[in-house]
């Protein structure tokens, strides 16, 4: 029976089934995932019916802010990013939680051996992927995060948020024009994280001129993207550690699986999962 699912707008291409459910087979549990296509206005109307149908949800694109409104209680984390990408649900309670952070720093150890305590941070954007991993990253010890954005607003807002918890993070600002301030900070900084949606598309130009690169090749580069963007492609001609968005979305949906079952998730299972078509049974 079908206890779990992803839902989103649109939720097709999802590998959360395919991936979940490795990790629930490797465990004895079945194959209990399916997957949703439920548009913003269906979700309130989801959120009744899972209360009483279903233990754990993801939730993909549109669903994160909207879904931190409805749920009964958030973790604290969910409350600080104002973000949920998880659901637990327990005798009809449902508990909102966001594992986009703790994925993102799991993916970086894991690539690159890099923790998030006292490091320099560049995050390329300001939309809801940059919001839920860069106030976590600063709950979590990160030393400096600087945010060049296209929308000077959407940044300030993080920054606004990211101050209101007091964690000793100095934050800051540049437009992606700015070459000389991004050339200053790219001198102290220790992973750029690519977070805008720039490279999903073949014709999408980079987010930043890519002759910055060649500032500090010492660096590593993290793009949430799961393609080789333009972006990869130059950090790697330069010699730059760089990958792209895949062990994020597995660390993610591994912290999911822990928060519903109390147990360990086989990871290389759930990564071979991840590699299988997408989609999976429709609830
Ligand atoms: P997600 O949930 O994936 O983060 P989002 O909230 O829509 O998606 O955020 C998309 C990010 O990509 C934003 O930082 C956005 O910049 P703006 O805040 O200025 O909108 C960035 N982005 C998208 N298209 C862009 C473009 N053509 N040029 C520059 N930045 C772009």
């Amino acid at each position: 029976m079908i206890k779990y699912l992803v839902i989103g707008d649109p939720v097709a291409h999802s590998r959360s089934p395919k991936m979940q459910n490795a990790a629930f087979k490797a465990c004895g549990m079945g194959e209990p995932y399916g997957i949703r296509h439920v548009r913003p206005e269906e979700l309130p109307e989801f959120f009744e019916y899972a209360r009483t149908h279903f233990a754990g949800v993801n939730l993909t694109v549109p669903h994160k802010l909207m879904a931190a409104e409805l749920a009964d209680t958030l973790t604290l984390r969910a409350k600080q990013c104002k973000s949920v990408n998880t659901l637990i649900i327990r005798n009809g309670h449902i508990t909102g939680d966001s594992t986009d952070g703790v994925g993102l720093e799991r993916a970086l150890m894991h690539n690159f051996d890099l923790t998030v305590k006292g490091k320099n941070f560049i995050f390329l954007g300001a939309g809801g992927a940059a919001r839920a991993t860069a106030i976590h990253f600063a709950a979590e010890g990160a030393k400096r995060i600087i945010f060049v954005n296209r929308t000077a607003s959407k940044a300030f807002e993080i920054i606004n948020d990211i101050d209101s918890l007091q964690t000793g993070c100095f934050c800051g600002f540049a437009s992606p024009g700015e070459t000389d301030a991004i050339a200053a900070e790219l001198k102290i900084c220790d992973c750029i994280i690519q977070a805008t949606s720039l490279g999903l598309k073949e014709s999408d130009p980079p987010p930043i001129d890519l002759q910055l690169l060649e500032i500090n090749k010492n660096l590593v580069i993290f793009d949430t993207i799961y393609k080789n963007t333009k972006l990869l492609q130059k950090a790697a001609a330069l010699g730059i550690r760089c990958s792209g968005g895949r062990e994020m979305l597995i660390q993610q949906g591994a912290e999911s699986f822990r928060l519903w079952t109390n147990k360990e998730p086989d990871l290389d299972a759930m990564r071979a999962g991840f590699e299988l078509p997408p989609g999976g049974v429709e609830v």
